[in-house]
């Protein structure tokens, strides 16, 4: 048998960085295909079990995440939404077409009130697009009125007429989403000046707490926006945003790559397509460092992950795909991206929760299955909230053809109770990595820790098979003389804990 490729590592636990935010495992829920309606939100009568109409088991699910936060009701749904219609009796509610997204009906049986108790039942802060592009100043003014302010106001007493008395807390209000495209096609300069006008309107009705606005950002690397967005508008945000969608060909027309049964160049072009997260996130923060250099302003990537071509035989407009072991490096690499620059970014929403895209969860009608996204996110749960410590890793390549990127990645944090937490990905889907990691400033005594990884590079979940691809015991990992000693599974993401 061939000897494992070498990896070599150094964790610098005596060199802390800053604390790694929760807020970088958000989540984003849009009114798109069955993310919303099916995926999460059945209603009362269904025969789904529910609780006030939202699903047991996708909660349950979710509830073991701790997602921080959920972005809602869009994307580009976002700016077609007119709050209004989304309030008040069911039967009463308006319809509207979903343009975007297959061009569906959408009866507005899932409104601010059903979020916001969602948002209740999972213990998440809300994080609420609102309508720039075909919305007025008054309408944006006029919704957070309704959902914040515990005044004699007339929008708050038009809550408590629709059965909510007390104000509820929305932390995180965007104003407008992709102004760029979908959301306005607006120029840099143009939408600088309108978001600070809407801005403006974002008004905070209660003491003691705080609204953040989050400025529409740039598209991937669209370095203008950015600079005209902070030289224009920095003094009126606390967060700007930015979307980078990983697609294995990198285009927009044609085929982006099937999600399932694809052929190794597109494991590796996924791979690489990915990794340009990190050039992302430093140029933009390069960027707002000139204006912002005690980085007050959060980069705010709340919409990130895999976008691939449909399931064969679904609505071309519900962006259902499927989750292989591909996304799981996708989700392991972009975390650790985050964790790097945790001080610039603080807040991240993939896309998207239930049924879209890089998704966490399937569902089709009562049966549930939980994504290998789902399972990195679940075993990454213990570096929300602590310490980021430096994890510098020099391994080896995987290399494909005449290219090739580094096999291994890796992040690491102490949490309060002192236990380290180590989670190391290998993207090479034929090798195992074998990786000693010099501890420096630790002490510990034990290793423990468990593995995702599957029998080829699209293995996954479907509803049809949920509990292929589920994270398992490791025991390939030892502390001997001062160094973590790990045998990294061929396309694997491990989680170990030392203490
Ligand atoms: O997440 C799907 C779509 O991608 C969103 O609606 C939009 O903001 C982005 O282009």
């Amino acid at each position: 048998m061939a000897a494992e490729a070498q990896a070599k590592a150094t964790l610098r636990a005596d060199q802390p960085g800053v604390t790694i935010s929760p807020n970088i495992y958000g989540q984003f829920a849009e009114h798109l295909g069955h993310c919303i309606y099916g995926g999460i939100w059945v209603g009362e009568n269904s025969t789904i079990p529910n609780t006030r109409g939202v699903r047991n088991d996708v909660l349950g699910a979710l509830k073991k995440l701790k997602v921080p936060f959920v972005r809602w009701p869009g994307g580009c749904f976002a700016d077609e939404y007119h709050w209004k219609d989304g309030i008040g009796p069911r039967e009463l509610r308006p319809r509207m077409i979903n343009t975007h997204w297959g061009g569906v009906v959408e009866d507005n049986s899932f409104g601010t009130h059903e979020f916001l108790d969602f948002c209740e039942l999972l213990g998440t802060k809300p994080y609420v697009s609102a309508n720039v592009g075909s919305g007025t100043v008054q309408e944006m003014m006029e919704w957070v009125e309704y959902m914040t302010s515990d005044a004699d106001s007339p929008m708050a007493n038009l809550r408590r007429k629709n059965g909510r008395d007390k104000a509820w807390d929305v932390p995180f209000i965007g104003v407008g989403n992709e102004s760029w495209g979908c959301g306005g096609n607006m120029r840099a300069e143009y939408y600088a000046d309108q978001y600070r006008k809407y801005a403006t309107y974002v008004k905070n009705y209660q003491p003691g707490k705080s609204i953040a606005r989050i400025a529409g950002g740039p598209n991937a690397s669209d370095y203008h926006w950015t600079e005209v967005l902070m030289r224009e508008a920095r003094n009126h945000m606390q967060g700007l945003s930015l979307h980078y969608y990983t697609l294995p060909t990198g285009s927009w027309s044609g085929s982006k790559g099937v999600g399932s049964g694809f052929p190794e160049a597109d494991w590796f072009a996924t791979i690489d397509r990915t990794l340009f997260m990190e050039e992302l996130v430093q140029k933009h923060s390069a960027i707002m460092d000139k204006y912002d250099p005690q980085k007050k302003i959060p980069l705010v990537v709340d919409e990130w992950g895999t976008w691939y071509d449909v399931e064969p035989g679904t609505n071309p407009g519900f962006l259902r795909q499927a989750a292989t072991m591909r996304d799981a490096m996708v989700a392991a690499i972009n975390l650790n991206i985050f964790h790097r620059h945790a001080e610039r970014v603080t807040m991240t929403a993939i896309a998207q929760m239930v049924n879209v895209l890089q998704a966490m969860i399937f569902t089709e009608g009562e049966k549930m299955a939980l994504t290998t996204t789902y399972h990195v996110f679940e075993m990454y749960t213990v570096h929300q909230g602590a310490t980021y410590l430096p994890l510098d890793i020099k391994g080896p390549a995987y290399v494909y053809g005449d290219q090739s990127v580094p096999a291994v990645y890796g992040t690491a944090s102490r949490d309060a109770e002192g236990r380290i937490h180590v989670s190391l990905t290998n993207v090479n889907p034929h090798e195992a990595v074998k990786i000693s990691v010099a501890l420096q400033g630790v002490k510990a005594g034990a290793v423990t820790g468990r593995v995702l990884t599957g029998p080829s590079m699209d293995s996954g979940n479907t509803i049809a098979q949920p509990n292929l691809v589920v994270p398992q015991a490791f025991t390939d990992a030892v502390l001997k003389d001062g160094l973590l000693e790990v045998v990294l599974p061929s396309k694997s993401v491990v989680a170990l804990e030392l203490k």
